[in-house]
C-alpha cells in the first residue's frame, strides 16, 4: 500500500521530505512537469491534470493521495474531493492548522495566482481566525525560479522583494507559504522578513495530517519512486540541488500512461 504525492514539479518535495521522516511507507512522487507552472492554468486544465495524475498514481499502486500542491488543493479539490474513491489530503487544512498554532492576527499569504484568485485562504483563515486580517499576494515569478534552481542570489531576492513589500507595508505579523515551491525559498524570505514576522511553512502540519489519516502499516526500508511527465534529468538535477541530497532514478511517465 503506497502513498502518492502529487505536485506540478519540485514543490511537493517540501512535503515529501517531511512525510518520509514521519511515515515509513512506500511513496510514489509524481511531478506533472509537462504542465508547469500550474499557477496560470484554468480550473478546467487543473482538473484534467489532476484526473490524469490521480489515475497514474493509482496505476502505480497508490491507495492514499497527498496533493502537495496548493493550487490544485484550492481550485480543484473543493469541487471534487467528495467524489474521489481514494482518501486525499490536500494543503489547505494543514496550512490553516499551522497558522492557528502560530497565533497571528495579520496574516500575509504568498501564493500562485490561481490560489490567490480562488479565495480559499481568505475564506479558510477568515473562518478559523475570526477578526484576523488575511492578505493574499500572487507571486507568479517564484515557481519558475525554484524550477530553475534559483533559490538564492539576486534574481530570487528581487522577485521576493517585489511580492513581499506590499505585505510588509501592511504590517503583517506572519507570512504563510501558500505554495509548496516556496519552502525552497525560505532562506531569502526569512532574511527579508527581518525577525519581526513569523514564517509559516505548512509542510510539517500537512505531513502530520497524513500521519493521522494513514491507515497503512509501518514498512521498514520503504523507498520513494519518482516520476515526472517531462524532463526527468532536469528534475533530478534540480531536486538534488535544492534538497542537498542524491535521489534515486527519476522516471518519465508517457502521455496516456494512466492505467485507465
Ligand atoms: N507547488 C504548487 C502549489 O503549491 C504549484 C505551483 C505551480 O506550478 O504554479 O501551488
Amino acid at each position: 500500500m503506497s502513498i502518492g504525492i502529487y505536485d506540478s514539479g519540485l514543490g511537493g518535495l517540501s512535503v515529501w521530505r517531511e512525510l518520509r521522516s514521519k511515515i515509513r511507507a512506500p511513496l510514489v512522487y509524481f511531478g506533472d512537469t509537462a504542465h508547469l507552472p500550474y499557477g496560470d492554468k484554468s480550473p478546467e486544465q487543473l482538473r484534467e491534470y489532476f484526473r490524469a495524475s490521480l489515475a497514474f498514481l493509482e496505476s502505480r499502486g497508490c491507495q492514499f493521495i497527498v496533493v502537495a500542491c496548493n493550487t490544485t488543493s484550492s481550485v480543484v479539490l473543493p469541487k471534487i474531493k467528495h467524489l474521489l474513491r481514494l482518501p486525499v489530503v490536500g494543503m489547505i487544512e494543514g496550512a490553516v492548522e499551522a497558522v492557528c498554532s502560530a497565533g497571528g492576527r495579520r496574516i500575509g499569504v504568498l501564493a500562485t495566482q490561481a490560489t490567490a484568485a480562488s479565495g480559499v485562504y481568505q475564506n479558510a483563515l477568515g473562518d478559523a481566525l475570526p477578526g484576523s486580517e488575511v492578505l493574499v499576494q500572487g507571486a507568479p515569478e517564484l515557481v519558475p525560479l525554484v524550477e530553475a534552481g534559483e533559490i538564492s542570489g539576486p534574481k530570487a531576492r528581487t522577485a521576493l522583494e517585489k511580492y513581499m513589500e506590499p505585505l510588509l507595508a501592511q504590517g503583517i505579523d506572519s507570512l504563510l507559504l501558500g505554495c509548496t515551491h516556496y519552502s525552497f525559498l525560505a532562506e531569502p524570505i526569512t532574511q527579508l522578513l527581518g525577525g519581526e514576522v513569523r514564517l509559516i511553512d505548512p509542510a510539517p502540519a500537512v505531513a502530520g495530517q497524513v500521519q493521522a489519516a494513514w491507515p497503512g502499516a509501518e514498512v521498514s526500508g520503504a523507498e520513494t519512486e519518482f516520476w515526472v511527465s517531462a524532463q526527468p534529468k532536469k528534475f533530478k538535477a534540480t531536486a538534488e540541488l535544492i534538497l542537498g541530497e542524491v535521489l534515486p532514478p527519476v522516471y518519465l511517465k508517457m502521455p496516456g500512461e494512466e492505467g485507465s
